[in-house]
């Protein structure tokens, strides 16, 4: 048997720092359970743009490609903010979910009890919050054609086109069908199909999907925009949602904030299954590279340590290690750790990413 093999990406910002806390749970796995991971590392986004003049170089999407998973931090930043688009730190990320094929992005939205208090939400209204957004990732309005910057007579005209063949729309639909069954046989699909007709293909084909191969999957339609009012209303009504790529990537930024911040959300992106039977899959944090932060040892490094986890469940069948570092998580939570994202407008004593990622170690020692 190999070992099961890891290309971390850490990016730029605080995407280093965060990763560098997830190295300490990869290490913990070896020296204390036994589970060896091949791990290598290479440069995505604004890093690599200075090293080789492209946020991805073409060895390291061949590298991601071979990989069983590849774990991001983050990328972009001020400094890359003014380069031309097709050189952009975020092209890099893109380019990788698109060519890995990464059509379902996992962003489950967890609330853990001792945060309950914490989100600007009312404490009933988070409290034991479990949801789960599948966001298409590879097509919709961040890769349709034609797109760019165009003169028009005596102006200039923006266009982004919103597209959805019916294949993509089927293959995601399952995806969040098939997570809908392993949990409350839920699911509620959002698009806006009272203005644009990717909505109306997107309700019909959910739809046919569901009534031919999920009966017994609960299935509701919602506008995306109603959606993101009833998130903040009442979000335990929901429990699988399904939705385009712009709705998903807004969305979920909402969803963090019903957690508590946007340091505690992770993500799993995940393709066809290859030759071993495993998804082609990459693991993120949702947030970004923090700018505002970075390099002053605040960054949360929970979101990023949580996506190792779906890596866990998802990549490598380890589903009770990946329960084991959730604990560690929600333990340290219960003791009262807090990174400085986690403190209230009064204020407190932060930890910071370190301390974080050497008390959730000492929790996953405790669990033995
Ligand atoms: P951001 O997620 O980087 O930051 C938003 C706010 O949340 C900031 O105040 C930040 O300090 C805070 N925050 C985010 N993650 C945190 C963490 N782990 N711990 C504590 N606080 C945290 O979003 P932004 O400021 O809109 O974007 C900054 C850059 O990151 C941009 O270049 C953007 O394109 C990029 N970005 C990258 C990704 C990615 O790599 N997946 C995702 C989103 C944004
Ligand atoms: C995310 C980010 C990305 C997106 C950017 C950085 C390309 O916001 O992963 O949520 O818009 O998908
Ligand atoms: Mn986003």
């Amino acid at each position: 048997m190999t070992n099961p093999s890891l290309l971390i990406l850490a990016g730029d910002g605080i995407g280093p720092e965060v990763m560098a806390e997830v190295r300490k749970i990869i290490d913990w796995y070896g020296t204390k359970r036994g589970v060896a991971f091949d791990v290598s590392e290479d440069l995505v986004g604004g890093c690599a743009y200075d090293k080789h003049g492209t946020p991805l170089h073409d060895d390291t999407m061949a590298k991601a490609q071979e990989v069983d998973a590849v774990l991001l931090g983050a990328v972009g930043g001020p400094k890359y903010d003014n380069l031309d688009f097709s050189i952009k730190p975020e092209r890099g990320l893109l380019r990788l979910r698109k060519e890995m094929d990464l059509y379902a992005n996992l962003r489950p939205a967890q609330c853990f009890d001792a945060l309950a208090d914490f989100s600007s939400l009312k404490k009933d209204v988070v409290a034991g919050l479990d949801i789960m957004i599948v966001r298409e990732l590879t097509s919709g309005v961040y890769f349709g054609e034609p797109r760019g910057i165009f003169k028009e007579g005596n102006e200039r005209v923006g266009i982004n086109t919103q597209r959805y063949t019916e294949s993509e729309i089927e293959r995601v639909a399952r995806s969040a069908f098939e997570l809908a069954r392993k949990r409350s046989n839920k699911l509620c699909s959002m698009e806006k199909a009272n203005v644009m007709e990717s909505g109306v293909l997107w309700r019909e084909v959910v739809q046919r999907i569901g009534d031919t191969e999920y009966p017994d999957v609960e299935l509701s339609h919602m506008y995306a925009d109603a959606g993101a009012m009833q998130l903040t209303r009442w979000p335990k009504q929901f429990d699988v949602i399904v939705t385009d790529n712009l709705f998903g990537d807004l969305l979920s930024d909402l969803a963090a904030m019903l957690t508590g911040s946007l340091g505690m959300l992770p993500s799993a992106s995940l393709g066809a299954p290859m030759a071993n039977g495993r998804p082609k899959a990459l693991y993120e944090p949702v947030h970004g590279s923090a700018p505002d932060i970075a390099g002053q040892g605040k960054a949360n490094p929970i979101a990023c340590i949580l996506s190792f986890a779906m890596a866990l469940r998802y990549s490598f069948d380890m589903g009770a290690e990946a329960d084991r570092v959730e604990a560690a998580v929600a333990k340290v939570l219960a003791d009262g750790l807090r990174t400085a994202d986690l403190m209230g407008p009064e204020g407190g004593s932060p930890i910071t990413t370190g301390q974080m990622g050497d008390a959730i170690v000492a929790a996953l020692d405790a669990s033995l």
